[in-house]
């Protein structure tokens, strides 16, 4: 353990907790100065900070009761600070249509029902949504570590709640998307399009397979956009990467469209980031708020995990149950990155807006980058 991490121990006997847990886990957390943040920040290396906890897991890194996670790198002055990156005013969407795509890819989420209700004089809707079936914003109580997927072995961020938490008939409000609605966030996003990248150099690609990206090619695309990955990336920042999903589903026939839900399970893959300790590395020490991708999940799919320090672990495990770290999936990233190449600058102002459902998964971003 570094000399610089001061950690506070909150509590030991986790024996007093009316749960399950699957290991006895020593609760530690950070001693942080809320104007001085990132003083005794731990290093990858120093994750997680107690033994006990999953792999690299984030928890006690903001408070041992924090249910903000990576948003608590937004700052107010990252938000004042990121008013730079507008310099022409141009507001560009980021959410793909809520009905997209048309069937859901996953065929057991139902698609959008939206109802209109004509009454005397106006008129009204209904929409009934799983929010898991377009732009999304994946909230904290969504994707808990597991290790083989069985409800007995979920650690959710921070040990704050179990599943029987979240389907008891009192529910729980702990770490629901109000969280993440309720915050605010604003800041700098940054685009990496590995998908132009490969377009580039005249390199194919199907985004309906299992090819994984590595973090040295993101250093690749970077440096293709005339950026260092090292050094461009600040403290709150949004990554958002393109794959060319988008590109790609929209070019299918219907016919094609319609079908790609019903590919058999080992074939039901998407192009995305590989799971590994590497690739966690290089984003935790780029101290991101939130990451996003025109695709399905981030990372390539299936994402039934690969071993990392020794436990099958995906990334959507480790971001959202271990940092605390929000994905946004399936944003619409066509004109952001056609206009990001034609002013040869791949920095923006973002906002995200979702839906403040007390108690809520995931919702909709209503995401705006603007330049
Ligand atoms: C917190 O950090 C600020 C800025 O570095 C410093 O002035 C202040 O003394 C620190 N407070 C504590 C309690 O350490
Ligand atoms: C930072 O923003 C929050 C939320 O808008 C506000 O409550 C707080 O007073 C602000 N802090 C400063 C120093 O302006
Ligand atoms: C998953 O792991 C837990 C804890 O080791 C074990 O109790 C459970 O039986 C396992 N479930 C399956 C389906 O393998
Ligand atoms: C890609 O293909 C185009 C058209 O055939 C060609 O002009 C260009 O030189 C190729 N670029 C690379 C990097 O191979
Ligand atoms: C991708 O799929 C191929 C063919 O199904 C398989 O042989 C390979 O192991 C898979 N690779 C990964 C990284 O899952
Ligand atoms: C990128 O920035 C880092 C940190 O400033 C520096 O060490 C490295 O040499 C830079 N890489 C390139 C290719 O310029």
């Amino acid at each position: 353990m570094n000399a610089f991490i001061a950690l506070a121990v909150i509590v030991t006997a986790v024996v007093t907790h009316a749960r399950p847990t699957p290991h006895p886990l020593t609760l530690v957390s950070r001693t942080f100065n809320d104007s001085d943040i990132y003083a005794n920040w731990p290093t990858y290396d120093e994750l997680p900070l107690h033994p006990s906890f999953p792999t690299r897991a984030a928890w006690g890194v903001w408070g041992d009761n924090d249910q903000l996670g990576a948003l608590n790198h937004i700052r107010n002055t990252t938000i004042l600070a990121a008013k730079n990156e507008i310099q022409l005013g141009r507001a560009i969407n980021l959410n793909l249509e809520l009905s997209m795509p048309d069937p859901p890819l996953n065929p057991v989420r139902r698609p959008l029902i939206h109802a209109i209700q004509p009454r005397a004089g106006y008129q009204d809707d209904v929409i009934t949504l799983n929010t898991q079936i377009s732009t999304q914003f994946d909230g904290l109580k969504h994707f808990p570590y597991s290790t083989n997927n069985s409800q007995s072995t979920y650690q959710f961020y921070n040990d704050l709640i179990t599943f029987d938490d979240i389907v008891s008939a009192e529910g729980t409000t702990v770490l629901g998307i109000q969280n993440a609605a309720q915050k605010g966030i604003a800041g700098r996003g940054v685009l990496l399009d590995w998908a132009g990248w490969m377009e580039s150099k005249n390199a194919t690609f199907d985004v309906f397979s299992n090819t994984t990206i590595s973090p040295s090619e993101l250093d690749e695309v970077a440096a293709w956009q005339g950026l260092n990955a090292t050094s461009f990336f600040k403290p709150g920042d949004f990554l958002v990467l393109r794959t060319g999903f988008t590109q790609q589903y929209d070019a299918l026939p219907a016919h094609e469209q319609a079908i790609l839900p019903y590919r058999a399970d080992a074939d039901a893959t998407f192009l995305g980031t590989e799971a590994s300790g590497d690739l966690l590395r290089w984003l935790w020490e780029k101290k991101l708020s939130l990451v996003g991708s025109d695709n399905p999940a981030f990372e390539a799919l299936p994402n039934t995990g690969e071993v990392i320090d020794g436990d099958m672990r995906s990334l959507h495990q480790v971001f959202i149950g271990g940092w605390g770290m929000s994905i946004v999936e399936y944003l619409n990233l066509e004109e952001l990155a056609k206009t990001c190449h034609e002013l040869g600058r791949y920095s923006f102002f973002f906002t995200i807006q979702n839906l403040n459902v007390v108690g809520g998964i995931a919702s909709p971003p209503t995401a705006l980058a603007i330049v």
